[in-house]
């Protein structure tokens, strides 16, 4: 199969099981008109995301790695009412993209874009004594995913949801000779989870908009 197939078939599947959402596209073209890199997650894998959420009864959403809000639209959607996301960007461009998006969208109000490197915001953040999440979202620099998995370990509960993206890499993460700083940093992830007894988790490989990836859902026992 082809990356045209792929594309054309999550097309089909969205536009036949996805309510036409005017303020997604638009944060897509915002996005893409202010030069940030298209690199948002699909919209089957955001409405995933979304279902989740919904399925725990989200009520405190993280996710690590803003770009232009399109993931925190999903998440944010996925709320109560009184539900919280907070939405970590390091790029100040990315992060004003995003707000704008976000309040686009009519869910400014309950979700924070918090600007910073998302280690230091972290740290910050434990320092305070946050709240734990119900779910978390990992979607940053990958090299640092196992740290940011470590963290939500210690600020999420039994019950909690961590899914980490692109774990897959088209592949590359079983391929001994990939040694690239990206693949280390998902292989250093599936160290830390299996040998982890706070955590249950899978992997699954997909295609369609993004080509061949994969994503990793994890339960917090
Ligand atoms: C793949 S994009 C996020 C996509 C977004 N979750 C979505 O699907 O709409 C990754 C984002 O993480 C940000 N990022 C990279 N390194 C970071 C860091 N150390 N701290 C915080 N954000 C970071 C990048 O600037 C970029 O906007």
């Amino acid at each position: 199969m082809s990356q045209e197939q792929w594309s054309e078939v999550d097309d089909y599947l969205t536009s036949l099981l996805h309510d036409p959402d005017a303020s997604l596209d638009r944060a897509n073209e915002a996005a893409l008109a202010a030069r940030l890199p298209p690199i948002q997650v699909s919209a089957p894998l955001g409405k995933l995301l979304h279902l989740m959420a919904k399925m725990i009864g989200a009520r405190r959403i993280l996710e690590v790695g803003t770009l232009g809000g399109y993931s925190a639209t999903w998440l944010g959607r996925a709320l109560p009412p009184e539900g919280k996301l907070l939405t970590l960007e390091i790029d100040p461009t990315h992060a004003e993209v995003a707000r704008k998006n976000i309040d686009a969208a009519g869910v400014g109000n309950s979700v924070e874009v918090r600007l910073g490197r998302a280690i230091d915001t972290l740290a910050a953040l434990a320092t305070e004594g946050v709240e734990p999440f119900d779910f978390v979202f990992i979607d940053a620099d990958k090299p640092s995913n196992a740290d940011y998995f470590a963290w939500a370990l210690d600020h999420t509960h039994a019950g909690s949801v961590i899914v980490v993206d692109n774990t897959v890499q088209a592949g590359t993460v079983a391929d001994p000779s990939a040694t690239d700083d990206q693949t280390l940093g998902v292989r250093r992830l599936f160290d830390l989870i299996r040998d982890e007894p706070r955590v249950t988790a899978t992997t699954i490989q997909t295609v369609g908009t993004k080509g061949y990836d994969g994503f990793t859902v994890a339960l917090v026992l």
